[in-house]
């Protein structure tokens, strides 16, 4: 946090006007600036696995292209690399292109934490595990803010549904907050060094997260020492004057002088002190001044080629090998093989909403195979992306199979599985896919499954497969990283950063999962992904941390000291390859109820065949804590912990011992009152329970009948009016339309699902408060009422706007 202001100069010249102004963007995705005061204006762009800068007129959800960009895998593809070096490198490109195209901030990453399979998002987040989402978010920063462009990670926090995203109440108790939804922020901040971080769309315990003064002062600025910028999420600001007192700076995309207004009245009245404007206007300075000399001297252009191909080896470091019998992969040299599947044609490759990237050029495994020292008995799309039975090309796909001696199925999720604005409803791939993977079982047994899919799928089908390869949403360059992995090119060394749970029913927020009106209360406390599985004896599909080589590998001599633990890890097979060893950490009989084990630690390790090397894992300020409620503090329950290494969450391998002592005696629980929460069966928490581990009780979260500024369009099904009545049955008719095309319309489902004040926050100041309000009151049933507040808003908006506009250009007297 910053103490001294450090551009007096310019801001004592600042009007209020100006300074009111300047915290909120203009256009879609730049700052304001101020000639006369010397400031410039910089330039935000999506996003997090590649750069969405567009050409035309900016719309924050991408309906017009963007400039071609490298379209590296998503988030939740690179977690499965667990390797921060590679998130460095990938960081550094991702930086050099925005450098190029003249962008200053880049909107990512995403670290949400995947708290339910569902979530829309979850390709563009790392992991369910906070540790290992922040490592590697922490090194996208790096990467990234390497070339002098800042990263923004995003979106801080309780993120974890986009069902009524900007209209939802995130209910979670202190603890699990610190310790899964921010731990990973607090590793971007304080380890990647990130100088601006996006607040998200949601309430976090009924204060919008852009206003929270806990979240953005006191844990963000004072405890995690961050110095730079607080950017909202596109269309989050609510009050702007409660979030520049509370912390945040920007206000985007477009928000008018309505916001501006806003701000100088509130200083007027006296809600808001000019100490905090000024502050805020300090710390934005630094920002954008520091960049605007960071972009003189930019290279004019990246080297296409080469990012390319760190595409293509990131998305190959990151697949996953599920599954491998009979050691079918990696195919032998000439094997006889069929190629199946609509996606060995068309790849899905990334996801949809504001990370959409225009690719440079983007490869298939169609296209490739034929470099490949592999005899092609013939390829075919074998289903259809809609989901329609089509018999023709099922017919030909089953004969080629019962001519090869190995199938390769390329199958996963569709493009409207997945995408932001929407949460899924189930966890299954399309049924169509599922008949012919039933149906190619019939004619050969040499199944192997080539999954694309940005999250958590079920699997029934699996032992249809002698090998799985789980290839996530691996960007413009994965066919050739597949057929790489396949034929044994590479040797794969990705593991899982998500459990894969047998069934969406075995979920720990099943029940509480998506919110059914403003509540979304995180009832499963800590206990999500393996916290739960492994806690609870609930038993997955595989396991978090899971993943197969083409080698094996040995762990032995395990050692422990005050700093950390150390042990060997020999590559016992033929070929070389890469091991993750991670380090989890256990309290046996706690006095604090807490997960079975947590992830602390990891090493990703390069062996030849053959090779032994001893690897260190150190402990660190969060290995041993836990967030005690009662001092409101991070502490350390005294005891004899286990320290494990394992290759995967559920294959323990090696354990030793490591005595703690306590930092207080003052402990927050009684066991009697949470029993759920000391046995982890939380999949029904009822509301006495979750109100005593809430430490308050629980908010209001019914709609009421009248709806307000803060509703979502999408509850206008509930409107007096008759008028708001229809206008919900067209966009819902507009929504449902898209989802029967197979294409999310990202805009529909923006709308669909956005509070009216976001109307006035998005329209460039066309619409104001007064405006809103008018219409929310018409959707209430007062008509002549409302219309009259709409009127009479636009005639005074505009003349405000022009007086505010005069008075920016230096007119004193407009
Ligand atoms: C998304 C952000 C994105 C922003 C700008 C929002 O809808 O939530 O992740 O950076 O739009 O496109």
């Amino acid at each position: 946090m910053r103490n001294k202001v450090k551009y007096e100069e310019i801001i004592s010249k600042m009007t209020i006007e100006e300074k009111a102004a300047f915290l909120g963007g203009k256009g879609e995705w730049q700052t304001r600036g101020f000639e006369r005061l010397g400031i410039p204006s910089i330039f935000c762009s999506d996003g997090p696995h590649g750069l969405r800068k567009q050409a035309g007129a900016g719309d924050h959800l991408g309906l017009n292209a963007s400039l071609p960009a490298t379209c590296f895998p998503s988030a939740a593809t690179i977690a499965g690399s667990w390797d921060e070096e590679l998130g460095e490198q990938l960081g550094k490109c991702l930086g050099e292109e925005a450098l190029v195209q003249d962008v200053n901030i880049l909107l990512g990453p995403g670290l949400n934490i995947k708290r339910s399979p569902l979530c829309g998002r979850n390709f563009e987040y790392f992991s369910e595990d906070p540790y290992l989402a922040g490592k590697m978010a922490a090194s996208y920063v790096r990467g990234i803010q390497s070339n002098g462009v800042y990263a923004c990670p995003k979106h801080f926090a309780v993120n974890s549904q986009e069902l009524r995203r900007m209209a939802m109440n995130s209910v979670v108790d202190e603890r699990t907050l610190r310790e899964i939804y921010l731990t990973g922020f607090e590793i971007a901040v304080k380890e990647g060094g990130a100088k601006t971080i996006m607040s998200a769309y949601n309430e976090v315990n009924g204060v919008y997260a852009n206003e929270n003064r806990h979240l953005l002062d006191d844990i963000l600025r004072k405890e995690w020492g961050f110095d730079g910028i607080v950017i909202t999420d596109w269309g989050a600001g609510n009050d702007h004057a409660l979030g520049v007192a509370a912390g945040s700076n920007l206000e985007m995309p477009n928000p008018g002088l309505d916001s501006a207004r806003e701000l100088v009245e509130a200083v007027q009245d006296g809600r808001l002190s000019i100490e905090d404007v000024d502050r805020r206007v300090d710390e934005l300075l630094d920002v954008v001044m520091t960049l605007y000399v960071n972009a003189q001297n930019k290279p004019d252009k990246f080297d296409e080629k080469a990012h390319h191909s760190m595409a293509r080896r990131a998305a190959a470091e990151s697949a996953i090998l599920l599954k491998n019998e009979e050691e079918i992969l990696p195919l032998k040299s000439g094997a006889k093989v069929a190629i199946i599947g609509d996606f060995a044609f068309t790849p899905r490759y990334q996801g949809a909403g504001s990370s959409l990237v225009n690719p440079t050029k983007v490869e298939s495994v169609a296209e490739l195979a034929s470099g490949y020292d592999l005899q092609m008995v013939g390829m075919s799309r074998g289903y259809l992306r809609s989901g329609e039975e089509d018999p023709v090309i099922k017919k030909e796909a089953l004969d080629l199979a019962s001519r090869a001696d190995i199938v390769l199925f390329f199958f996963g999720l569709n493009e409207d599985s997945e995408s932001e604005g929407t949460d899924r409803t189930h966890m299954r791939i399309p049924q169509n896919q599922i008949t012919l993977l039933q149906e190619l079982g019939q004619v050969n047994a040499n199944l192997v499954g080539i999954i694309s899919a940005g999250s958590a799928i079920e699997m029934p089908w699996h032992h249809y497969f002698k090998a799985l390869l789980h290839c996530y949403l691996n960007g413009q360059a994965g066919a050739g990283a597949v057929l790489d992995l396949l034929t044994g090119a590479v040797n794969p060394s990705g593991k899982l950063a998500e459990s894969v749970p047998r069934r969406l029913e075995d979920t720990p927020a099943y029940r509480y999962y998506p919110s059914v009106e403003r509540n979304s209360e995180y009832r499963e406390s800590l206990y999500v992904g393996y916290r739960y599985y492994d806690t609870a004896g609930v038993p997955v599909l595989y396991p978090f941390g899971h993943g197969l080589s083409y080698t094996t590998f040995k762990y032995s001599e395990i050692t422990s000291d005050e700093d950390g633990i150390s042990f060997t890890i020999t590559n016992t097979g033929a070929r070389d390859g890469a091991e993750v060893a991670q380090m989890y950490v256990s309290l046996p009989d706690a006095k604090v109820f807490r997960p079975e084990k947590e992830l602390k630690g990891f090493a990703k390790v390069f062996l030849k065949a053959g090779e032994s090397r001893t690897v260190r894992i150190s402990f660190d300020d969060k290995t041993f804590r836990y967030f005690n409620v009662k001092t409101g503090r991070w502490e350390i329950e005294d005891g004899d912990y286990t320290v494990s290494v394992g290759s995967s969450s559920s294959r323990i391998l090696l354990s030793t011992g490591v005595h703690r002592t306590g930092t207080t005696d003052d402990y927050p629980y009684d066991r009697n009152d949470l029993p759920s929460y000391y046995s982890a069966k939380v999949e029904n928490i009822g509301d006495g329970e979750f109100e005593k581990l809430l430490g308050k009780p629980i908010p209001v979260g019914k709609w009421s009948g009248e709806l307000t500024r803060n509703d979502a369009l999408c509850q206008m099904y509930y409107a007096k009016s008759s008028v708001a009545r229809l206008i919900f049955r067209i966009l819902d008719k507009k929504k449902k339309e898209s989802e029967a095309k197979g294409v999310p319309d990202l805009n529909t489902l923006f709308i669909y699902n956005m509070p009216f004040r976001a109307i006035a926050k998005m329209s460039a100041g066309m619409v104001s408060r007064q405006m809103v309000d008018g219409m929310v009151r018409m959707v209430n049933g007062h008509f002549f009422g409302g219309l009259g507040t709409i009127i009479g808003g636009y005639f005074r908006n505009r003349r405000d706007n022009k007086q505010y506009e005069a008075r920016l250009q230096g007119k004193k007297n407009a």
